[in-house]
């Protein structure tokens, strides 16, 4: 069984503004039919036809047969290079003083537009509007949806990215396309410098207002495909303070296609959300329809470390970094000079003993034996 995912577009004309590209169809489709999703295709400009072009996506999970170590069959690049998350730890991690602060405008949606919140199955996503980008990099990065992952209300530990190790209680990701570039981010998502993604940790600590945006419609998108629209809010409140220190690499897509085209981001310090929050957030939402009669929970919906052989972690701040390195200097150092003594203090010892030995008159088999033992 497939589920057919449409990547629709109107010749000549880039997508309807602000909305994601990518839509859900239950019906298996083929290539320019405008069997499936008619209500969407009528949505088109007027006068202009409609070009429907029909991807087959097999259905994934993060458990059961369609779980991560079989997204590979159908994805081939979940088996590949690049690939995300990954575990973020001291010794891949190199400092770079070119990495300026992240630059964000128009996160400060306007309270007049509103914005689509959806459960896909996979995640609780929102749509951002296309005067939303990220100014501080080679190219626009126009954002594209926000959506989380998770863990579960008994192991609350469900973030993508981990650093030395430790892997927080969820993660928000942001979705900028190379606006510059490619027209919208269907088009720009399988190219290399197609996507830049904004990844911030979250952790168990005191009640975060913004998020309450997005949660306070957890009833109204509980089951896969629901929506509802809201009203726009400051994105910006729900980054950490610090804009200027994070983590940086190429890598992919956290779920199939898992195209290796991200410039990622991770912030290196996490923002907080109350227990409250976070038993919503891992009790609220199911990956299944409605009306499904064996409903699945939305629950642990991060993807595994991924290798990370011969490639740098760039990191735009020094402390902590650096202090690491000072102190592997320091302990080297150490060890040098330990090492040192030992052998300065066997030298002397010995030469003390040969003193000695020289000082006793020794018959001949004996003076050998001695020899042995000071080897
Ligand atoms: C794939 O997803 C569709 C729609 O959600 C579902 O009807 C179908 O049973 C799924 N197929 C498999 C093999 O799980
Ligand atoms: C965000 O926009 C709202 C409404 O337009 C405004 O009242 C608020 O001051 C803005 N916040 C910031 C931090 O600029």
């Amino acid at each position: 069984m497939t589920t057919a995912l449409l990547v629709l577009s109107f010749e000549g004309l880039p997508l309807t503004a602000g909305h994601d590209t990518l839509f859900m169809c239950d019906t298996l489709c083929c290539a320019n039919t405008h069997a499936c999703c008619p209500a969407l295709i009528a949505d088109g400009p007027r006068g202009v036809r409609p070009v429907v072009v029909c991807t087959l996506y097999y259905n994934w999970s993060y458990v059961g047969p369609d779980g991560e170590e079989h997204w590979h069959k159908h994805y081939p690049f979940c088996g590949g290079i690049f690939q995300s998350p990954i575990d973020i730890h001291n010794d891949i991690l190199q400092y770079d003083s070119t990495l300026l602060p992240i630059e964000l405008v128009g996160y400060n949606l306007s309270l007049t537009e509103q914005f689509i919140i959806s459960n896909n199955g996979h995640s609780l996503k929102m749509s951002l509007p296309p005067t939303m980008y990220i100014s501080s990099l080679p190219f626009r990065y126009t954002a594209a949806q926000l959506h989380l992952h998770w863990g579960n209300r008994h192991h609350p530990e469900g973030s993508e990215h981990s650093v030395n190790g430790k892997r927080y209680a969820a993660e928000l990701h942001i979705v900028h396309y190379n606006s510059d570039k490619y027209p919208d981010v269907a088009t720009a998502m399988d190219k290399a410098d197609g996507l830049a993604v904004l990844g911030i940790l979250i952790e168990l600590g005191s009640f975060h207002p913004s998020f309450e945006n997005i949660f306070c419609q957890f009833a109204n998108v509980r089951y896969k495909d629901q929506t509802i629209p809201v009203t726009g809010f400051n994105v910006r409140d729900l980054l950490p303070e610090r804009l200027d220190e994070y983590y940086r690499y190429e890598g992919s897509l956290t779920t199939p296609p898992c195209y290796p085209s991200v410039l990622w981001t991770v912030f290196r310090n996490p923002v907080q959300l109350a227990h409250t929050q976070l038993v919503a957030l891992e009790t609220a939402l199911y990956c299944t329809q409605e009306n499904d009669p064996s409903p699945l929970e939305m629950t642990d919906n991060y993807r595994q470390p991924q290798e990370f052989d011969e490639r740098r972690v760039r990191v735009s701040f020094r402390q902590g970094v650096v202090l690491s390195v000072v102190l592997a200097s320091i302990l080297g150092v150490l060890v040098i000079i330990a090492v040192a003594c030992c052998l300065i203090r066997k030298k002397l010892r010995g030469k003390k003993e040969d003193d000695v030995n020289k000082a006793v008159v020794y018959k001949p088999a004996l003076d050998k034996e001695e020899d042995i033992s000071n080897v």
